[in-house]
Parts: C-alpha cells; structure tokens; sequence
C-alpha cells in the first residue's frame, strides 16, 4: 500500500493567506527551516494505478497537479482520471471543499458519513457532483467495508465537533456522532492497515483502544498547545473549542500515545501557528524525542 501525504497543514494552509504570524512570515519569506505546506488530505493506492483520496482540500488542483500517480494515464481516454473514490472524515470546508474542483465530469464515488452527506446534500452547490458521474456512500460506522482498487475502510466515530459552519447555538454546537471520524483503511491482499484522523478532540477509552498496536496512526496534529493561537493573538478560540486535541500537555496526544504502542505516529494537520513548523525550535525536538514525525507534502509512506 502506497499512502502519500498531499497535504499537512490544517485549514488555511502554511502559509495562510491573510496571516502574519512569526511561521507565516518567515516561510513566507523563504527562511530556511520552514517548509510550506497545502491543505489536510492523503492519497492511498494499492496498486499505484488507482487512488483514493481521503479528504478533498482547497488546495486539491495543486496537489494533483504536484503528485504525476494523480494524472490521467497516457492513453486511458480523453477524459480519465486515477482518482477512483475519496472519503471524508469530516465535512469542514477544508476536507470538502476541493469536492468542487472534482465536477468537470470526474467519475467517482464518495465516502463519507452520514452526517457528512445529509451536510453536502443540503448545500445545492454540491449538485455540481451529480448522480451521473459521482455516487455517494455512506460509510457505516465500525464496519469495513470495500472501497475498490483492493482497499477496504472501517470508519469510526471520534470525539470532535460539528463542522464549524453548521454550529448552532446548542450544547457542543449542535454535534452528534458522525460529525468526525476516524478510517483504518487496509489493503485487502496483505492486511496491512492505518489509521488516519486528521480531527479529533480527545483519545478516550474507545479510540485508545482501537489504536493499540497499530503499524501507523497519521493524527491531528493542529496546535502543539491549548491556547496557542489566543496566546499570540491570531484567535480567540482554543483547540478545545475547535474540537482539537494538542500535542502536548498531560491532556495531549503525544501523552495519550505514550503507552498505545502504535508503531510509527506521523502529525498531520498542522495549523500555521504551531512552532512544530519550525525545523529548529525546541517543540520540533521534543515531539521527535517521543518518536512522533512531522508529516510534510510529498510524503510517501509504503505499508
Ligand atoms: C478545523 O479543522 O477546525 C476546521 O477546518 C476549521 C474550519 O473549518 O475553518
Ligand atoms: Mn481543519
Ligand atoms: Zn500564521
């Protein structure tokens, strides 16, 4: 199984377009240390002939157009592409937006919850994707099911939150189960398998649980502290409020991790103000003294 890293920062990107944060500037500014980086999404394949993308980012078109395996096939037919399905885990607009740039008649299935479709089916402007050239699936939860091109994906609830432009003025802003999830997905002929949770508020008991003693956990990686962008004025939200969890602290995930024995542990996700971005400072090293990596675009990873 080939998984390749499209994008590793969280929504916005790295650098965000309207932001002037020490991380943006510099990177922004060509500062040695500092990688920029496009927007939440992976690409798995089994075969390397046929893709499934797992979250559609803004910065979609970009990242086809930078990975040569996305591009149609010389001699597969005027209009073809290897992107044969793509799931969601959430419908934030960083994960689904990139739906759009996938209407031109791309022929595809798409994967998501539930909760996730009843959201695109009543936003009219995913009607682009119609019926005729994309067929929408719900993923049942804590079930595997096949997705095509030897893969197979069981989707689970995580803890999180409700995409940030359906909030309502009700208790965790109107969330229920669905809202996030989390994938394993596996390569039908060898079993090998990971898991991807780009947004998730807390490790509990269940997900904890279901982690034990995977090969490889691709995991939110957003902020490395609770009250970092407040802290540095960029927000008034804290991680928790947005439904992430932080890298460190007794709460965080590297904690959390600490006795899962998950084999490799890769951050994805990466917001713009954490100081995980920068290849020297002291939060880089001490998240790879804990034996957890950094992912970047371009990334490739072989299970
Ligand atoms: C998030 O990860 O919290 C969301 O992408 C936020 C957003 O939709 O802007
Ligand atoms: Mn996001
Ligand atoms: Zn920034």
């Amino acid at each position: 199984m080939i998984i390749k890293v499209l994008g590793s920062a969280a929504g916005g990107g790295f650098p965000q377009a309207n932001c002037n944060c020490r991380n943006c500037a510099d990177v922004r500014a060509g500062r040695p240390g500092l990688l920029s980086r496009t927007q939440s999404s992976l690409a798995v394949s089994c075969n390397g002939e046929e893709w499934l993308l797992l979250n559609a980012s803004p910065d979609i078109r970009q990242q086809i157009n930078a990975t040569p395996e996305l591009a149609p096939h010389p001699g597969s037919g005027l209009r073809a592409s290897p992107i044969a399905a793509v799931a969601l885990t959430n419908g934030d607009v960083d994960h689904v937006a990139g739906l759009l740039s996938l209407r031109e008649g791309l022929t595809f299935t798409l994967y998501a919850s539930n909760r996730v479709l009843n959201a695109l089916a009543a936003n009219s402007i995913f009607n682009v994707l119609g019926s005729r050239h994309v067929t929408r699936v719900a993923l049942p939860l804590d079930r595997r099911i096949e997705v095509g091109g030897g893969l197979a994906i069981e989707s689970y609830a995580v803890p999180g939150k409700i995409a940030l432009y359906l909030e309502d003025a009700s208790d965790q802003f109107g969330t229920r189960e669905g809202d996030s999830i989390g994938l394993e997905v596996s390569d039908r002929t060898t079993g090998a398998a990971f898991h991807y949770i780009p947004g998730c508020a807390a490790v509990d008991e269940r997900l904890a649980l279901r982690l034990r003693g995977a090969r490889l956990v691709l995991f939110d990686g957003t902020l490395y502290t609770d009250e970092e962008m407040v802290v540095h004025g960029l927000s008034d939200k804290t991680g928790r409020r947005m439904g992430h969890i932080s890298m460190s602290g007794p709460q965080g995930s590297m904690a959390a991790f600490a006795a899962l024995g998950v084999e490799r542990r890769i951050f994805v996700h990466i917001n713009n103000s954490n100081p995980v971005l920068r290849d020297d400072s002291p939060e880089r090293a001490a998240v790879e003294r804990t034996g957890w990596e950094i992912a970047h675009d371009g990334m490739e990873i072989r299970l």
